[in-house]
C-alpha cells in the first residue's frame, strides 16, 4: 500500500530516483547474468521493466528462475531507458520474491480465447484485455456517480430481495424459502424502477446503481442473467425531460471514459474494434437522432433488408431492426419513442391513441438497445384499469397504486444496462467478458 504504483512511477518517476514498486511478472528474459522483467500490478496497460543484474544476492537461483506470474517486491533505482515506448526502467538493487510462481501458470505469453479466459476467471483479470475492461468499467461507474450528483440526483439504495416483478414479464429468480421467511413470495429484483419512483415522489431526483437480475433464457453476446443498471427517476418530469437526462448521461460518460482511460482506448481500438475511439469522439459530438416507433417500422418496411423477424407494427423490435436502424439508416444513436401499449411494461404513460405509450429506447450501433425508458402512468385509474387487463394482482402492488393517490405528479425515468455501456465504449464483442464474474444460462461459476 505503501509503494507507488506502476502507473504513477510510469507517468512521473524520474530518473535517478530510488523507488520500490510491487507486482506480478507478465514476462520473464534471462539472459547470461541479467534478467528483464515485465513487471505489472493493473493499474496501466504499460508494465515497468525491471532490469535484475547477476549482482543481486539472490540471483542464482532464485531471481534467474522467476517465470510469469510470479509476484515480486523490487527496489531499485529508475534510469532512462533504452526501449523504445517507455522513457524509465527500473534497475533492481533488491528483489524480493514474494509469491513464486508454478510452472503450469496458464497465462503465457501467447493470446488466448475469451472463451478460455473465462474458465479461468480467477485469473483473467491479469490479462492486458480484462483489466483494461474493469478499469474502463469503473471510471464509467465513477463517471456515472458524478453525473447525477453534479445535478443533486441522491443515490436510492433499492433492494435485491423484493416482492414485486418489475417489468410485469415473469422473469424472475423465485427465493426458495422466501414464503417461510418472509412470510410471502420473493425474487431478485429484475429492476430498481418501482422503488425508485417512491424515492422520485419524495426526493424529486434520484437513481438507483446496482445489480439486477433476469430469468431470461438468452444466449446471447448482449444478455446476462446478472447485470448492473443504472436507473433515474425524475418527478415532475415527462418523456422528453427523460431522453434529454437519457442524451445528457450517455454523452459525459462516453466523454469521462475517453478522457481518462486514453491508454486503454488506444489498446482496444487497435486490438478489440478497430475505430471504435474515433466513433465515440463523433458520438459524443453529435446529437441523437429521434423517431417514433411507427415511424421506425416504416423506415425498416421500406428499408428492403432481409430480416431473419417478419417488421411489422405491433411486433417487438428485434435486435436485427435495432441494429440496422442505428448502423445503416442513421448511424448514430437512435432514440425511438411512442410504442404499442401491448409489448410494453404495464407502467408506461398511456398516450392519447390508444395504442401507444410514452415508451423511449435508445439505440445504438453494434449493441442495439442500451437504454430502455418512460414516463410513468401517474393517473390512478388509467393505471388500475392497465392492471387490470394485464391479470396483474392488483393487491401484490398496493403500494404502487397508492402512490397514484397522494401526489402524483408526472414522472419518468430510464434504465442503462452498464454491461452494454461498457461493451460499447471498449468494443468487447462479448458482454461475459465485461463483467468480472458473468452469469448465463448453465454457467455460474467463480
Ligand atoms: O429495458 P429494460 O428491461 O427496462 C427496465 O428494466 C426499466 N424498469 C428501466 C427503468 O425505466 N428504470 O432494461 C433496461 C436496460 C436495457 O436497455 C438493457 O441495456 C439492459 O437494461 N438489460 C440487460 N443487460 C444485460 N443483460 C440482460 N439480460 C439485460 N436486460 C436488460
Ligand atoms: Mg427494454
Amino acid at each position: 500500500m505503501d509503494t507507488p504504483s506502476i502507473r504513477s512511477v510510469l507517468a512521473d518517476g524520474e530518473v535517478g530516483a530510488r523507488v520500490t514498486i510491487e507486482g506480478w511478472l507478465r514476462s520473464a528474459r534471462h539472459s547470461k547474468g541479467l534478467s528483464f522483467l515485465d513487471v505489472t500490478d493493473g493499474s496501466s496497460m504499460a508494465g515497468l521493466q525491471v532490469v535484475a543484474p547477476g549482482e543481486l544476492d539472490n540471483y542464482d537461483p532464485e531471481v534467474r528462475g522467476l517465470g510469469t506470474g510470479a509476484a515480486v517486491r523490487v527496489r531499485g533505482e529508475l534510469v532512462e531507458s533504452p526501449g523504445k515506448g517507455q522513457r524509465v526502467e527500473l534497475r533492481a538493487q533488491e528483489l524480493e520474491v514474494v509469491g513464486d510462481a508454478a510452472d503450469d501458470y496458464p497465462l503465457q505469453k501467447k493470446r488466448h480465447s475469451f472463451e478460455y479466459l473465462r474458465t479461468i476467471a480467477h485469473l483473467r483479470p491479469r490479462t492486458n484485455t480484462l483489466a483494461a475492461v474493469f478499469r474502463v468499467r469503473n471510471v464509467a461507474a465513477r463517471a456515472i456517480h458524478r453525473f447525477f450528483q453534479e445535478r443533486g440526483f441522491v443515490w436510492l439504495h433499492t433492494p435485491i430481495l423484493t416482492g414485486a416483478d418489475a417489468e410485469g414479464a415473469g422473469e424472475l429468480f423465485e427465493i426458495e424459502g422466501g414464503e417461510a421467511f418472509f412470510g410471502r413470495p420473493t425474487r431478485l429484483t429484475v429492476s430498481g424502477q418501482l422503488e425508485a419512483e417512491i424515492g422520485a415522489l419524495a426526493l424529486r431526483n434520484v437513481y438507483a446503481f446496482g445489480p439486477t437480475f433476469r430469468a431470461e433464457n438468452s444466449n446471447t453476446s448482449r444478455h446476462l442473467a446478472e447485470f448492473w443498471m443504472v436507473e433515474p427517476e425524475m418527478a415532475f418530469c415527462d418523456l422528453r425531460g427523460d431522453t434529454e437526462l437519457a442524451e445528457a448521461f450517455l454523452r459525459e460518460v462516453l466523454t469521462a471514459i475517453l478522457e481518462e482511460c486514453g491508454e486503454d482506448m488506444a489498446f482496444f481500438d487497435e486490438r478489440i474494434e478497430k475505430g471504435v475511439v474515433a466513433s465515440l469522439e463523433h458520438i459524443v459530438k453529435t446529437p441523437f437522432e429521434h423517431m417514433t416507433y411507427t415511424e421506425a417500422v416504416q423506415r425498416l418496411e421500406q428499408s428492403g433488408e432481409d430480416f431473419e423477424h417478419l417488421v411489422s407494427w405491433g411486433a417487438d423490435l428485434q435486435s436485427e431492426h435495432e441494429r440496422w436502424l442505428t448502423e445503416t439508416l442513421v448511424q448514430k444513436p437512435l432514440v425511438v419513442t411512442d410504442y404499442p401499449s401491448a409489448i410494453k411494461a404495464f407502467y408506461m404513460y398511456a398516450n392519447d391513441d390508444g395504442r401507444t405509450v410514452r415508451a423511449m429506447d435508445v439505440l445504438v450501433p453494434r449493441i442495439g438497445e442500451i437504454v430502455g425508458g418512460s414516463q410513468r402512468e401517474h393517473r390512478h385509474d388509467v393505471l388500475a384499469e392497465k392492471m387490470k387487463a394485464q391479470g396483474l394482482d392488483l393487491e401484490e402492488y398496493g403500494w404502487y397504486l397508492e402512490l397514484r393517490r397522494f401526489g402524483s405528479v408526472p414522472h419518468a425515468g430510464f434504465g442503462l444496462g452498464f454491461e452494454r455501456l461498457v461493451q460499447f465504449a471498449t468494443g468487447m464483442a462479448n458482454i461475459r467478458d465485461v463483467i468480472p464474474f458473468p452469469r448465463v444460462p448453465g454457467y455460474a461459476e467463480f
